[in-house]
């Protein structure tokens, strides 16, 4: 992923080129304004959380310019998990440098007039991200314009009006290549939301997708430096809606950091005409009485995208949930001698210690390279630094004839004052530990923020069963919760990802700050941070937060 990065640059680097190499009439003509990098990972960042965790991947970007949503994919996606990649390019000027940049992957970019490809005989896509050309109805012709109605009604029997854009043809076209379950997420002018010529999309959004989430930027903040065009995402996959589906509306801000959300059912999006005044002002969730109708329609089978989380956990209850709604958080433990306690392989076999009285514990947070801590078949996590904790309950007189070896050990860790020390005087027996069984999610306690700004804290997604020390806080589901992922763990995955996106604003102003840019963070302030508003579209919480 890191050549990824280091494409995009070059990547960026010839879309500047190409673009001055154009007027801005020539540009306006094809609807050449790529995507800002920042706002496509964001985009495929959306799409990740959506998707299920091992889909393999089909992807498709039917206006492809020089790859932007192509490059954030590759940086955010392993290779291996990209099955194929296709692109559709209707400028030699952009695709033969696309062509060129891209040409150790495989992708294949075809350089063609999208709207004149014949549809795929088998639906193949299941991940489209597009910023569709705007041309306008007057930058076609008449000839164009029919063609394109045609062509429209042709493969998808949707008649859209002379007035519509090309890019409205696009959204239309491409629900020929995606696969049933497929996910689509669009960078679309915002105008189709309010006027008359959007009507038959927005149909088409309500009855034949399960239309996720519409972001509206604000309209003062224009997404593209040289276009002046308000710009909305438009998240939907290709399904009919589930009884009692609403959609996530957020506004202002960013795609993952809204000012506001709200969720909408789809009665109120049939009955509103204009749907950027659907008055998203703020996180609030829907009346009661549409809550309980949802309630009693939803079916265990209705998923909001395959292996997401399942529509029986009805909807938000609120719209800033707090971690510490959902978890239980806790210092990792303290063993007051951790040199004795916190064991190499080598030390283990040294002492032959018993394998009954140690546990996998993750070593600090310096030595993780990842943030997925994977395990092997005995649960150990599959980390370069191997460490394990010693723990025992036995009293001490049962161990010489039992655990020799073991007894030994402590013998001689006693000749060091071991037993005596603060914390290890307060236990009974000295030797054993606080309870602090493996936590599925844990962030780190300290760090340092960067010049980047990122957050000062890692998250970590804790596959293994390896509990961790006190440089980490282990966020233990609640019960309801619990059993929650228990059924299906695949939320925990989810949520980790919505982790990663909160805004390190909310832990800085949550955790505190020591010299040097040093943020400590305590239990109870991390389980104040906030999720980001747009889970609220993913999950449904109020079983959760109920109990
Ligand atoms: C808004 S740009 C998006 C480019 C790129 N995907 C990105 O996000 O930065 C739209 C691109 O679609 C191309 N395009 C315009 N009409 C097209 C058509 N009929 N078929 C395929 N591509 C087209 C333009 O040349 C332009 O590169």
């Amino acid at each position: 992923m890191q050549i990824a990065t280091a494409t995009e640059n070059t990547r960026i680097g010839l879309n500047i080129q190409l673009d001055r190499a154009k007027t801005l009439r020539e540009r306006n003509r094809l609807g050449q304004f790529a995507t800002p990098p920042k706002l496509a990972l964001d985009i495929v960042d959306l799409g990740k959380t959506l998707l299920p965790e091992e889909r393999k991947i089909h992807f498709l970007d039917p206006a492809f310019g020089t790859g932007a949503f192509y490059s954030a994919l590759l940086q955010r996606f392993p290779q291996e998990q990209i099955l194929s990649a296709t692109g559709y390019e209707i400028d030699h000027h952009y695709g033969n440098g696309a062509i060129q940049l891209w040409c150790e992957t495989d992708l294949k970019l075809e350089i063609a007039d999208f709207t004149q490809i014949p549809s795929p005989t088998k639906a193949q896509v299941n991940l489209l991200l597009c910023n569709p050309p705007y041309a306008r109805h007057h930058h076609l012709s008449r000839e164009q314009k029919q063609r394109l109605q045609q062509a429209t009604i042709q493969h998808t029997g949707i008649k859209l009006s002379g007035l519509a854009g090309l890019h409205c043809h696009f959204l239309c076209l491409t629900d020929a290549w995606m696969q049933e379950g497929g996910l689509a997420v669009w960078l679309m002018p915002s105008g189709f939301m309010d006027v008359n010529y959007g009507q038959p999309i927005k149909d088409y959004l309500i009855n034949r997708t399960t239309l996720l989430r519409i972001h509206r930027f604000d309209p003062t903040e224009v997404q593209f430096e040289d276009a002046l065009v308000s710009s909305a995402v438009l998240c939907f996959k290709k399904a009919i809606p589930p009884t009692g589906h609403t959609v996530c509306f957020s506004e202002g801000g960013s795609l993952t950091f809204p000012l506001r959300s709200r969720q909408v059912c789809l009665a109120e999006l049939r009955t509103t005409p204009k749907w950027t005044q659907l008055g998203v002002t703020s996180n609030h969730s829907q009346p009661p009485e549409k809550k309980s109708r949802q309630k009693a329609a939803v079916n265990a089978q209705d998923t909001l995208v395959d292996g997401l989380i399942p529509e029986n956990l009805t909807q938000p209850k609120n719209c800033s949930l707090k971690l510490s709604d959902l978890f239980t958080i806790k210092r990792g433990l303290a063993t007051g001698a951790n040199h004795f306690f916190i064991l190499t392989p080598e030390q283990i076999s040294q002492h032959q210690l018993p394998a009954a009285f140690l546990q996998p514990i993750l070593p600090s947070p310096r030595y993780l390279q990842v943030n997925e801590i994977t395990a092997d078949a005995e649960g150990n996590p599959q980390i370069e630094r191997q460490l394990y904790l010693l723990n025992c309950t036995l009293p001490e007189e049962d161990l010489p004839e039992q655990y020799p070896h073991l007894w030994h050990y402590l013998q001689q860790g006693k000749a060091q004052g071991i037993h005596t020390r603060y914390l290890c005087r307060h236990r009974s027996p000295w030797y054993t530990q606080e309870k602090r069984p493996p936590a599925p999610l844990l962030c780190t306690y300290m760090g340092r923020t960067s010049r980047h700004r990122e957050s000062p804290f890692r998250l970590l997604l804790n596959h293994s069963r390896a509990t961790a020390p006190n440089v980490y806080l282990m966020l233990y589901p609640k019960p309801h919760m619990a059993s929650v992922t228990q059924e299906h763990p695949e939320i925990l995955k989810t949520l980790w990802q919505a982790f990663a996106r909160i805004s390190p604003q909310e832990f800085i102003t949550e955790g505190r700050v020591y010299g040097g840019g040093l943020y400590k963070l305590e239990p109870k302030e991390l389980g104040n941070a906030r999720l980001p508003a747009f889970i609220n579209s993913l999950f449904s919480w109020d079983s959760v937060l109920s109990h």
